[in-house]
């Protein structure tokens, strides 16, 4: 066990003869081991090269229905829609071998679509749309299924890389004769419209929030041919940056189609413009992934089509995928859960813990339609406050005052000691599915260390004698202590603090509320503010919050990926401390030290250094309270029992999602196991902007 008495009141209050003073220490202590839960199935470990391979093969195969356009003289043959050696996934690799064509996934979501133009921005409502639509230049989702002492990512629209003598530069070889799903050439003129008109653009922010620091401080890209592109970094041997390559920081969009909305290309044309630009009901949208979009009805389904240009296929020359289509039902989470289940839909990433006992009961039946299996501990939720003090957000004078408090050391040790975690665990699902999570790197994760992680165990009243000690007192009577009287602008006036959530989940609202009630016993008066899915991102982009609770990303889980948000590395990186208006980042000291051992790991690749920087981080992060973690829980995949070649221990969130991590362009559905849910029978994507499918 460790101590740290961070933040006691001080020699005169250790000497204290008063009970109260004894309690009024919030000091660290015994964190207790989540309770055991054993994750469902175990990955079968292999290397990158059993998975896939770059190859020419002696044939090639399609669906009959795409035969039959290429018959009538409307689409290429196979061979020639493939480009020169595609990407081909091997035999021995798929669980249940080369499929065969034919059937639909049927997803369930929350969101809604704002738009195509992920590279500016636009949300297609998550779930799983975008990893289907969008190809990146690495891929880092079935890494799940990799011998830890081989990962790296897996090559994608990039199918092999190599550095120059000193480090600093990284050839990338693209996919060579590619074409987006209209049939034009996908080529580094379309990695370098993403990188430079979206990316480098200081006004285009893509979906996911990649920046130049996203890459590095100082990197840059070029493409000597239509082949290759070149990276030149600062650092030697950044390896770390070609996690970032994958799913979803470069996933470039068709520059055939974007770049002629573009401001820089297009007269009079603004930004909003340009983001607009192509709005959910476009239909056709060029795509590099499997499936096209060609339906949508706003608040009812959004329909994909097989791609009949895309660039994988199976060791039998089999084009993929073998699904016909996938729906996207607009509904909302907690229905995705409840139709997977029911057999109405086909898929959920189990993960609003409220919906567990239910599932749980359902799936057991031998009859039931899904299969569901946990896997571990990586869905986890973080109390994060807004550390920036120089406008970023524009905040007013209570806002201003709050991003002071924010600041202060004392204040968030409050906060943490003044929530119960256990109760809050619990309020979502009963049983040994939570754990106390004091935040930072995921119990169970490969770099956690127990021995390197603060925790400061529930003290109301510890929390009570700091807020005082920093001069936040009730000087009122009603129960809510008040900014001390020398405040700009709202010195004596109660402290009230607004918690932005994301409304799109019952989890993200009970942890909310489990904030504010636990606040109030502290004497703080939280106040939620609730936001659809996408609002919510803007706001959080936009640092229009005081705090916010927020399920956390893969960088915490994998630390390989995403590795730059562990930190405010760049003034873009961490939406709860950015650049304020001058563009400068504020960093605390421990923030720094922080970035420091964050950059670090990045520019070595000798494990051992890693681990133990990893070990710092960790323990800059919980003993600052960097983040104020909540809880941490399993999630479970839930699958109809129709479709064959799922993987063995696929996780529903790690290096990516399930929707990538399962590899969905070779899943596929025995024949003697199809059903008829084709809405688009026989038809194939039309032109960009046409109406729709199209049939013969
Ligand atoms: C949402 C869902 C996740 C997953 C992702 C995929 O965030 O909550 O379960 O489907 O979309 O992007």
């Amino acid at each position: 066990m460790h101590k740290h008495l961070l933040a006691l009141g001080g020699a005169g209050l250790m000497l204290g003869v008063s009970i109260i003073a004894v309690h009024a220490q919030v000091a660290s202590g015994e964190l207790p081991d989540p309770p055991k839960f054993e994750a469902q199935g175990t990955p079968n470990f292999v290397s990158i090269s059993d998975i896939m391979e770059f190859k020419a093969l002696p044939e090639y195969h399609e669906p009959d229905y795409v035969k039959a356009f290429v018959d009538a003289g409307k689409l290429p043959p196979v061979k020639d829609r493939l480009p020169k050696e595609p990407m081909v996934f091997k035999s021995a690799n798929m669980p249940d071998g080369v499929g065969v064509y034919g059937d639909v996934m049927r997803h369930v979501i929350g969101g809604r679509p704002e738009g195509w133009n992920y590279s500016a921005g636009q949300s297609q409502g998550w779930g799983g749309i975008d990893i289907g639509t969008e190809e990146c230049l690495t891929r880092t989702g079935p890494l799940f299924t990799v011998k830890a002492d081989e990962l790296q990512p897996m090559p994608n629209l990039a199918k092999s890389w190599e550095w120059s003598e000193d480090g600093h530069q990284l050839t990338m070889h693209l996919i060579e004769g590619a074409k987006w799903s209209d049939g034009q050439p996908f080529s580094s003129a379309d990695a370098m419209f993403y990188w430079e008109d979206n990316v480098v653009d200081p006004n285009v922010t893509p979906l996911n929030g990649a920046s130049p620091e996203t890459f590095g401080e100082g990197t840059t890209l070029a493409a000597p041919d239509e082949n290759t592109i070149v990276w030149t970094f600062k650092d030697a041997f950044p390896a770390q940056y070609i996690y970032q390559m994958a799913y979803g920081t470069f996933c470039p969009g068709p520059a055939h189609i974007l770049k002629a909305e573009h401001p820089k290309y297009k007269d009079g044309q603004t930004y909003d413009g340009y983001k607009n630009a192509f709005p959910p009901e476009y239909m056709n949208f060029p795509v590099m992934g499997a499936w096209v979009p060609v339906e949508y009805r706003a608040d009812d389904i959004v329909v994909l089509r097989r791609n009949p240009y895309y660039w994988k296929v199976d060791e039998a020359g089999n084009q993929l995928p073998y699904l016909n289509e996938v729906h996207y039902r607009l509904s909302t989470w907690a229905d995705r859960d409840v139709q997977a289940v029911a057999g109405t839909g086909d898929f959920s990433n189990l993960e609003q813990a409220e919906n567990y006992v239910e599932s749980l009961k359902r799936a057991a039946d031998p009859n039931a339609p899904a299969r569901l299996a946990f896997g571990a501990r990586t869905i986890g939720y973080t109390l994060y406050p807004n550390l920036s003090a120089n406008g970023w957000g524009e905040p007013d004078a209570r806002g201003a005052a709050v991003r002071n408090l924010n600041r202060n050391p004392d204040f968030r040790l409050a906060v943490t000691a003044a929530i119960d975690r256990e109760p809050l665990g619990q309020s979502l699902v009963k049983g040994p599915f939570t754990a106390i999570y004091p935040g930072g790197l995921y119990a169970g994760t490969a770099y956690y260390d127990k021995a390197s992680t603060v925790f400061y165990p529930y003290n109301l009243d510890g929390a009570k004698a700091l807020l005082e000690k920093i001069g936040l007192k009730d000087t009122d009577g009603n129960g809510i202590v008040n900014f001390p009287a020398d405040t700009p602008e709202v010195g004596g006036k109660d402290v009230e603090i607004t918690v932005l959530a994301n409304a799109d989940y019952g989890t993200d609202k009970s942890l909310a509320e489990g904030v504010v009630a636990n606040m109030e016993k502290l004497g703080i008066r939280v106040i939620p503010n609730f936001l659809a899915g996408t609002q919510r991102d803007a706001a959080a982009q936009a640092g229009q919050f005081d705090w916010m609770v927020l399920r956390n990303g893969s960088e915490l889980i994998s630390v390989v990926q995403g590795t730059v948000g562990l930190a405010p590395t760049g003034p873009r990186i961490a939406n709860h401390h950015r650049a304020g208006t001058d563009g400068t980042l504020d960093l605390l000291p421990f923030e720094q030290e922080m970035v420091d051992v964050v950059n670090k790991f990045i520019a070595t690749s000798d494990n051992a250094a890693r681990v133990d920087l990893m070990k710092q981080y960790q323990k800059l992060y919980t003993e600052n309270l960097y983040g104020i973690g909540l809880t941490q829980y399993p999630g479970a995949l839930i699958i109809n029992k129709r479709f064959a070649n799922i993987p063995a221990g696929a996780p529903i969130f790690m290096f990516n999602w399930a929707e990538d991590n399962i590899i969905r362009e070779r899943v596929f559905v025995p024949a003697d196991k199809q059903q008829n849910f084709e809405l688009h029978p026989n038809s194939i994507p039309g032109a960009p902007g046409s109406a729709g499918a199209e049939t013969l």
